[in-house]
């Protein structure tokens, strides 16, 4: 039975039948996290959706630490070799691959990419969405973005959705109920809110917002869920 960890923000940890991996390890610095970057468990992949520093984070020392394979949009993953990662895999959207962990396909995702340190300014990013299927069950990270069509061909495709509702840097709670009604989950996982002042937001609103068409579950950082 695979399972979700949330850690604030974009960060979540899946893991399934011994194997782990990470979305955007925004840990240090992020005001939310419920856990230090130290404190994490073994990883066997590092999945970013862009080069934002709130989904960049601790990505290459943990790379480092956990030799750890790193799986970005293809400019991402060259920086974060440029940084020392020992394993990096390019992908681009619309490319799938099989890891040992399981299938990830990059998704598109409407927004912004750059590489926010010294030396990552050539490094501006196309941003994604991650599809990952792993114990036979889909998790569709949604990345930052805003709300698009794109989303309607992944309808029928995604048991758990992890969706932004935070606004002003990606969608807000109506667009991301639009979202949830064109992808159509199962279930539906607010993330990207209340870990800074412009994306103070309220979870409850968006379930409401959202209704019959998944059930929302709401968690706090350091919550899992089970599916
Ligand atoms: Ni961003
Ligand atoms: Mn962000």
């Amino acid at each position: 039975m695979p399972k979700l960890t949330w850690h604030g923000h974009a960060c979540f940890v899946l893991e399934h039948g011994g194997k782990r991996i990470i979305f955007d390890p925004f840990l240090t610095g992020n005001p939310k996290a419920d856990v230090a970057a130290a404190q994490l468990p073994p990883l066997d992949g590092i999945l970013l959706t862009h080069g934002h520093a709130d989904h960049l984070g601790d990505a290459v020392p943990l790379a480092k630490r956990f030799q750890a394979t790193v799986v970005a949009p293809y400019e991402l993953a060259l920086y974060c070799q440029d940084q020392g990662a020992p394993h990096v895999h390019p992908m681009h959207i619309g490319g799938a691959h099989d890891f040992p962990f399981g299938r990830v396909k990059l998704v598109v995702a409407i927004h912004g990419g750059q590489v926010e340190a010294e030396g990552g300014e050539r490094f501006t990013t196309f941003p994604c969405g991650f599809l990952v299927t792993m114990g036979g069950k889909t998790v569709y990270h949604a990345g930052d973005t805003a709300l698009t069509m794109d989303m309607q061909l992944l309808e029928g495709r995604v048991d758990v959705m992890l969706v932004p509702i935070g606004d002003n840097f990606t969608m807000g709670i109506e667009d991301a109920a639009r979202a949830v009604a064109f992808v159509k989950p199962k279930v539906a996982i607010p993330m990207h809110w209340g870990t800074f002042p412009d994306i103070e937001t309220d979870p409850e609103t968006f379930q409401q917002a959202v209704g019959k068409e998944a059930t929302v579950v709401v968690l706090q950082p350091g919550n899992t869920y089970d599916f």
